[in-house]
């Protein structure tokens, strides 16, 4: 984003500041449809679940992939004035609840609206066999992540070995399986992960047709279809060296209709940070800047307990810049807050080597970071009673 806009923005606006620029999302959001014409792209609003961005994927016609109520709550409230059965349908057709692990109390809310639900373990399913009935599963099978900057099969998916044995025990409970599930990881650099999901997910549906275990919903069509969903990890190009995007679709294209026939199998993404990422760019002023320490050190008003907080938690490389010019130079970076883990320098995120090199800075001055739009505000806090940064729109 141009120097000139983010000054102008933090002047009129105050710091800190994420700007979150619409038109780079409407190109995302354009670009995954380009590449994985094939996919459905239910956006998963855990990485950044503001309303203006939730709006604009909405009218570019995006369905949401959702993990709790209020999330699924978020969604609602933007369609809550269709007539009942438009509404439903939209439910139906646009939301997953991909969560595996609920709560009862929102399984009972959601069984209103026949939702889309994720599970992967036998616990999970009678959990929604009693409390939300009606809904829609899917299997989340665990999968390689490595190669992936954040993981998730620690804790997630059934291993594929026992998922016949799950579906076996799902449907004589009687519950509708319309598919499996998976997640390569955040930020995935290894497409092969992808590709060997795939094919296990192939594999299991061979075998449950072998069985006579019906994989898929029959009342659309009147023929089971079956939804692979291929969840979220498309890559962002922070540093410029990651996996390329147009790389990894072509791959999962090549394995998808190699796989799975387009009048049997529906397939859907949960893609997080490759819609919101590059479209945020955080802003923040030098509150102090000590030059009488060696190297000098700067405190400014973000930190990792509000935007920074992708440093501790999402891990993707940062680098502050400056808007002054000037010879950068060896620095300590501070967030606001009274802790001393609220520091950015060191934190080996940031500028690949926890170096920070700034020029001359005084007081007042702007830093800003670009590539800010995911899991930043998402995890911010209220910690030592500093608000988020405030979120400014652009190109809405
Ligand atoms: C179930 C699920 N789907 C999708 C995503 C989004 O992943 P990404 O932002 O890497 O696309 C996540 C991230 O936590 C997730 O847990």
């Amino acid at each position: 984003m141009n120097k000139k806009i983010i000054k102008q923005l933090a002047e009129e606006h105050g710091t800190p500041l994420l700007i979150i620029d619409h038109e780079q999302i409407r190109k995302n959001y354009r670009e995954f449809r380009k590449r994985l014409p094939r996919i459905q792209v239910y956006y998963a609003i855990k990485a950044n679940s503001d309303p203006e961005i939730i709006k604009t994927l909405l009218k570019l016609g995006a369905s949401f992939d959702v993990a709790s109520l209020n999330e699924f709550n978020l969604i609602f409230d933007q369609v809550k004035h269709l007539e009942p059965r438009e509404l439903q349908n939209f439910i139906w057709d646009n939301i997953i609840y991909a969560n595996p692990v609920k709560k009862p109390d929102s399984l009972h809310v959601l069984n209103l609206y026949k939702p889309l639900l994720t599970f992967d373990s036998i616990e999970e399913m009678r959990k929604i066999k009693l409390h939300s009935p009606d809904a829609g599963l899917l299997l989340r099978i665990k999968i390689s992540d490595e190669g992936s900057v954040v993981k998730f099969s620690n804790k997630f998916g059934i291993d594929p070995k026992q998922a016949l044995d799950l579906i076996k025990k799902t449907k004589e409970n009687r519950m509708t399986i319309e598919g499996i599930s998976f997640h390569a990881g955040s930020q995935c650099n290894q497409p092969g992960n992808f590709v060997k999901a795939l094919r296990t997910v192939a594999g299991i549906f061979k075998q449950a047709d072998a069985k006579g275990y019906e994989i898929g919903e029959t009342v659309t069509r009147g023929y089971p279809i079956k939804i692979v969903d291929i969840g979220g990890g498309f890559p962002v190009k922070y540093k410029g060296d990651e996996q390329s995007f147009e790389g990894l679709a072509a791959i999962i294209n090549k394995e998808v209709d190699k796989l799975f026939p387009r009048d049997k199998v529906l397939l859907l993404a949960e893609p997080g940070r490759f819609l919101v990422a590059n479209a945020g760019t955080e802003v923040a002023s030098v509150v102090l800047a000590k030059h009488s320490t060696n190297p000098p050190s700067y405190h400014i008003d973000d930190g990792v307990y509000h935007t920074f907080s992708a440093l501790v938690y999402d891990h993707i490389p940062i680098t502050v810049r400056a808007i002054k010019g000037g010879t950068p130079k060896e620095c300590r970076l501070f967030g606001p807050t009274c802790d001393g883990l609220d520091t950015l320098s060191e934190n080996e995120y940031i500028h690949n080597t926890g170096k920070v090199f700034l020029p001359y800075l005084q007081e007042g001055d702007l830093v800003y970071t670009e590539n800010m739009g995911a899991y930043t505000t998402a995890s911010s806090t209220n910690f030592n009673g500093m608000p988020p940064a405030k979120v400014v729109h652009i190109n809405l």
